[in-house]
């Protein structure tokens, strides 16, 4: 389908205000009208497009994305809420709650959209009640003396899950995405009566049953992400503040649909033109949407979410990855490796709950976590079989892991998973055939092939490190000779930077005491320093022999270099590539092979073990 303006469906309850018909466009003549349902699928009030048909009926799945799929309906409610009144104190179930009236629960989320001085919200509790406290006070009118009053302001952002007691106050205008559920239990209705002298229903007992007595913690999100400033997220919606100037560009995504609810100003959408008040359903799919004129928007979506967790010999680095690539919240701890694996296990959990914390998300808002470990792991099993660098044998991390965190979890090796986030997100995106090679402490490799990791069997091959170049060369961290890691990892180059160092006392590298020397120490002095240009040169001629034989083997559109050594960046894999053109079979005659820096750095292996789970 087309980029199509929704029309939505208004609601006359008795709080409701003037402002969505006089201030934001609505067509309707229910007055007053408190709520406008922008983006429904819901039956107590279908969003509509311009030919008469409701969204529902015009939108294929393909055009809502395949991140919809998995909720049997569809996922999320965006609506405008105007409060001329206080409405009453209400909460709504968890989808466990609401299974027997078979619907979803409703987590939700508030923008502030206006508010009037003073206005304030209500939401969970300022002191944890007891079922008894909390059924009393609804009953004798104490209610709100225990409900955590907040003051609110235009722009202010609110995150609701499903069981927080809450009230939205007089004088609020809000934009409220929620999940796709109509389920409301009052608690208190401030004794309020109707025209005809009753009060309305409450549904204490119901309330009770499912509210959380404990005091409201509010989620903190704020990353800047594809889709604008991140404000809102959940394994159900995701919303984001995307700003126009003037013109800007949205890329569409075959994971989900864009709904764009205008906040502020005028402009387009693809063709379709917007005002404060409109909302804009762009469907899942490919390519660039323009936006045009000094526009504010909240665009919701449906995104999934999971932790990369890059395990190292010295630091495990994680972060919440997006199915887009954003990376939501990252951090790193020490790996500790010498406590042993368990240990270490219950490391990885401890920093996998902190990463959570800092993205505002839950575990159940994330689909697992995946991880990338050095040496040879049994993806099937879960199995790190063996491990150089962590000194590990049989141990299987996915089963520890997923004792420790209740969630699924994928492992895969460290310089695979590296590549498969470089090839989903990074300097292989829009490449179906690449190969990768970190250059760290020791040589990983990644070989990715019509977009799907290449691993071997039982995901023990693409050592691509522990290919000889030399016979009888260098002795590896495998116990082999010769290996291309010997010679082409940071470890090789540091110890033939010391080596010529001894060898040429007059060297300007000896400027360096042999503690500091680094992977970076020759190509720091090769310029003004002959023994330095020819550690630097050797050390690249070893990696291009290795790529050279990557191309005749594998012949990828590319081949990336990641690592601490590809830092380095493009003045090295141009050099690189002057060495690898001669050396490839056919020469000239062939498809080249462009060597290329990783673009990701440090993330790439988070944002690939992400990808394990979410991909
Ligand atoms: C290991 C590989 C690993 C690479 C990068 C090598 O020493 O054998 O399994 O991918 O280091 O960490």
């Amino acid at each position: 389908m087309n980029i199509e303006k929704l029309i939505p469906e208004c609601k006359n309850n008795l709080w409701g205000g003037e402002k969505l018909v006089t201030e934001y466009g609505k067509k309707t003549d229910k007055t007053p009208c408190a709520e406008s349902w922008e983006l429904s699928f819901h039956p107590d009030g279908m969003t509509r497009i311009t030919d008469g048909r409701t969204l529902a009926e015009a939108a294929s799945p393909a055009d809502l994305g395949a991140n919809c799929a998995g909720f049997g309906t569809f996922p999320v409610l965006v609506k405008f809420i105007d409060a001329k009144e206080n409405l009453s104190v209400q909460v709504h179930p968890d989808d466990e709650a609401a299974k027997k009236h078979g619907s979803l629960g409703k987590t939700e989320m508030w923008y502030i959209v206006e508010a009037d001085p003073g206005a304030f919200i209500y939401l969970g509790f300022n002191k944890r009640l007891t079922e008894n406290e909390l059924v009393g006070s609804a009953k004798d009118g104490t209610l709100t003396d225990h409900l955590n009053k907040i003051e609110c302001k235009k722009g202010d952002v609110f995150f609701i899950p499903a069981g927080t007691v809450h009230a939205i106050g007089k004088g609020c205008l809000i934009c409220e995405i929620q999940q796709n559920s109509n389920i409301t239990y009052r608690l208190y209705d401030y004794k309020r009566k109707d025209k005809n002298g009753k009060e309305r229903e409450l549904h204490i007992a119901e309330a009770a049953a499912c509210a959380d007595l404990g005091v409201y913690r509010g989620r903190n999100h704020g990353a800047a992400c594809t889709d604008g400033e991140l404000i809102g997220a959940s394994g159900f919606f995701s919303a984001y503040r995307f700003d126009c100037k003037d013109r800007a560009v949205i890329r569409r995504d075959k994971a989900s649909f864009k709904c764009l609810t205008c906040l502020d100003g005028e402009g387009s959408v693809g063709d379709v033109p917007v005002r404060k008040g409109d909302s804009v359903f762009v469907p899942a799919g490919e390519g660039a949407v323009n936006i045009k004129g000094g526009t504010s928007f909240i665009i919701t979506s449906v995104r999934r979410y999971a932790i990369g967790i890059d395990l190292g010999g010295t630091f495990i680095k994680g972060g919440v990855v997006d199915d887009l690539g954003n990376i939501i919240s990252s951090g790193k701890t020490a790996t500790e490796s010498r406590l042993g694996d368990q240990a270490v296990c219950a490391r990885i959990a401890g920093l996998s709950a902190k990463l959570l914390d800092a993205a505002g998300l839950t575990p159940d808002d994330i689909c697992g976590i995946g991880a990338g470990v050095p040496g040879m792991i049994d993806r099937e099993e879960g199995e790190v079989v063996y491990s150089n660098n962590l000194r590990w044998e049989h141990f299987c991390i996915k089963a520890e892991l997923g004792r420790l965190t209740d969630k699924n979890i994928e492992i895969a090796n460290d310089a695979n998973v590296a590549a498969l986030g470089e090839a989903r997100f990074g300097a292989g995106k829009g490449r179906s055939n690449v190969v990768m090679l970190t250059l760290g402490t020791g040589v990983g490799g990644g070989i990715v092939i019509n977009g799907s990791l290449y691993e071997g069997n039982r995901s023990a091959g693409a050592e691509l490190g522990h290919m000889c170049i030399i016979k009888d060369g260098e002795l590896c961290t495998c116990g082999r000779r010769g290996c291309l890691e010997a010679y082409a990892s940071a470890t090789a180059l540091i110890r033939d930077t010391k080596r010529a160092m001894k060898a040429h006392p007059e060297s300007r590298m000896n400027e360096v005491s042999p503690d500091e020397v680094d992977g970076r120490t020759a190509f720091l002095y090769e310029n003004e320093d002959e023994t330095a240009k020819r550690v630097v040169e050797d050390y690249l001629g070893y990696i291009a022999c290795g790529i050279a034989d990557i191309c005749n083997i594998f012949r990828p559109e590319a081949v990336l270099i990641g690592g601490g050594i590809g830092k380095e960046g493009k003045a090295m894999t141009d050099r690189i590539q002057a060495l690898v053109d001669p050396c490839i079979f056919g020469g000239d005659l062939g498809p080249g092979v462009p060597v290329i820096p990783a673009a990701l750095g440090n993330s790439a292996g988070i944002m690939g073990a992400a990808a394990l789970v979410l991909c």
